[in-house]
């Protein structure tokens, strides 16, 4: 099966911290998330995965060329001017003759794609989307199905009163090649403003697959800490990086090699410590933080409900809470940080590790 991954776009959401480095690449427990999507799609038996991007795409080819070896080949399909998610896919999936499977990068499937290809084989239809169910669909594709789950409206971020469904598009996709033909080539494109609006007001047969497996999406602050935390609490299955993370079950707190904690540091589970790691006297982490490698938390700090990348410093005596701090940036001593993305330095500029792999 081909598997396309929609990575081209630019994360505004996460800006700054999307300003070097593009949102499929942003670390997830410590690892870069397109690395961990990668292998969730594998369960596929994949032949072959191709990465539609454009946004900061050299950091994707660096990163995933650092991937595990003689895992399943992954190609890069390069936009020189952004396509749209549907002009991405109309790109990527030249010489394609049969299914495929296509998902957003930025999104946390835990929906079992072997059930939604089961699904799409037995409908017949030319697309399945797969749906999730959330409170406010304004933020998504919102979708009104039939009892026989076909599609009857693909409505994009509708405006309130515009529908009473709360089913909403999660981002992935089973097509035949027919779609295709509905992409107007050369032109940027949206996959869910033009292209579902027009096969269904066509009459192709296009179903939705609404599943209650665990979804979410990393685009967004909230969605991006909220990740972690279920991911932390066993809410979604994924590997971790490294099997040297020592666990205290009891506490539910991870910590890799070469981290010092002084005594006087107080560690509340959830948490998830990188390597190298310096947590002073005083200093609270937790509960609900993950540390990247090599962040310093000195004296008096309090990190919870954030996720720290790599290389970064926490002053003295700051206060961080539901942040998200990112490569090398340097907390000033006794800041208050609240429900902010934090970025201040560019990642070139002081660089030690960019995310490890
Ligand atoms: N290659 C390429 N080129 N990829 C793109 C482009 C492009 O021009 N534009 C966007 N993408 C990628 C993004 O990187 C992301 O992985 C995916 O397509 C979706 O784009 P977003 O910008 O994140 O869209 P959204 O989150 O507002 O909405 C989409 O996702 C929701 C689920 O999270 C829509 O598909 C909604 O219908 C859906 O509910
Ligand atoms: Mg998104």
């Amino acid at each position: 099966m081909n598997i396309i991954l929609l990575a081209g776009g630019k994360g505004t959401r996460l800006h700054p911290l999307t300003q070097d480095i593009p949102k499929p690449m942003v670390p997830v427990v410590n690892r870069p998330w397109l690395h961990h999507l990668v292998e969730i799609v594998s369960v596929l038996s994949a032949s072959n995965i191709r990465c539609a991007v454009h946004y900061r795409w050299e950091i994707i080819r660096d990163v995933l060329l650092s991937r595990v070896k003689g895992g399943v080949p992954i190609e890069l399909v390069l936009e020189r001017e952004a396509l749209g998610t549907g002009g991405a896919i109309k790109n990527a999936a030249q010489g394609i003759d049969e299914t495929f499977l296509v998902l957003n990068a930025d999104i946390v499937p835990g929906i079992d794609l072997r059930d939604l290809l089961r699904f799409h084989r037995d409908s017949g239809a030319v697309c399945t989307i797969a749906l999730t169910r959330v409170e406010d669909p304004s933020a998504y594709g919102a979708v009104e199905l039939s009892k026989q789950a076909q599609v009857l409206r693909f409505i994009e971020k509708p405006a309130p009163g515009k529908t009473s469904s709360n089913l909403v598009n999660a981002g992935i996709y089973i097509m035949e090649p027919k779609v295709l033909d509905y992409i107007p080539a050369g032109r940027a494109v949206s996959i869910e403003r033009e292209v579902f609006p027009k096969l269904i007001s066509d009459g192709l047969k296009v179903c939705g697959f609404a599943s209650d497996a665990y979804w979410n999406d990393i685009g967004t602050r909230s969605g991006y800490l909220r990740t972690h935390w279920d991911i932390l609490n066993g809410r979604m299955a994924l590997r971790f990086p490294d099997s040297s993370y020592m666990r205290d079950p009891g506490q539910n707190i991870w910590v890799a090699h070469g981290v010092h904690v002084e005594p006087g540091a107080r560690l509340v589970g959830p948490i998830f410590i990188g390597e190298g790691c310096m947590i002073r006297s005083g200093a609270t982490v937790g509960p609900r933080a993950v540390l990247g490698p090599h962040v310093k938390v000195n004296t008096g700090a309090v990190i919870r409900d954030s996720v720290i990348w790599s290389g970064a410093h926490i002053g003295a005596n700051s206060l961080i809470e539901e942040c998200v701090v990112g490569f090398n940036t340097i907390i000033e001593d006794s800041r208050t940080a609240r429900a902010e993305l934090i970025r201040s330095h560019k990642l070139w500029e002081n660089s030690t590790t960019l995310v490890t792999v």
